[in-house]
């Protein structure tokens, strides 16, 4: 089992519909493969999480990398890992509109707490998103307290 995280740029021409044409097709061919994971959107970027079994991942990786629909792919962690982090996921697709239940939501679904790599990307991509003045302060990424569920 392995993991890698990327960012890319989306391309100009990759609309609301394109994308979500993009990612039914994704979570098709990704349950065929036994891949799964997460993509994120925010302001023309993408960070995706995406996790499975060795050759499955690195054939799927490079139809990705060389996708003309993004640009600009950045790899950031590629290593083996000891279980999926989200094994639920095909491809939860999320955009930065409701930041807290998209942390929420994939710590829930880490089983409480997200892997240290995951979290550093997400704490990355998210401060570069970020047009407050002020330098970003990390969220908590912690899953909402029981008494306080929220549904994802
Ligand atoms: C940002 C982004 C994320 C993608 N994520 C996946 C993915 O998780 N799984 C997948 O099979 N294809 C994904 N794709 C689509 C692939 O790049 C490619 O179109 C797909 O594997 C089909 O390739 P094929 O028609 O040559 O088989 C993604 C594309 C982009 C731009």
């Amino acid at each position: 089992m392995r993991r890698i995280i990327y960012q890319s740029r989306a391309g100009s021409e990759l609309d609301r519909a394109e994308l979500f044409r993009l990612l039914y097709q994704a979570r098709v061919a990704n349950e065929e493969r036994g891949l799964t994971g997460v993509l994120l959107h925010s302001q023309g970027r993408f960070l995706q999480v995406l996790e499975g079994r060795t050759w499955k991942l690195f054939a799927a990786f490079e139809k990705i990398r060389q996708d003309p629909r993004h640009h600009e792919v950045e790899v950031l962690f590629e290593r083996s890992i000891p279980e999926a982090t989200f094994p639920a996921w095909p491809m939860r697709y999320f955009d930065d509109h409701d930041v807290g239940k998209m942390l929420n939501c994939m710590t829930s679904a880490a089983g409480g707490a997200l892997p240290r790599a995951i979290e550093e990307a997400l704490c990355e991509f998210l401060a570069q998103g970020s047009t407050a003045p002020q330098p970003f302060s990390p969220l908590p990424l912690v899953a909402a307290p029981p008494s306080s569920p929220r549904p994802c």
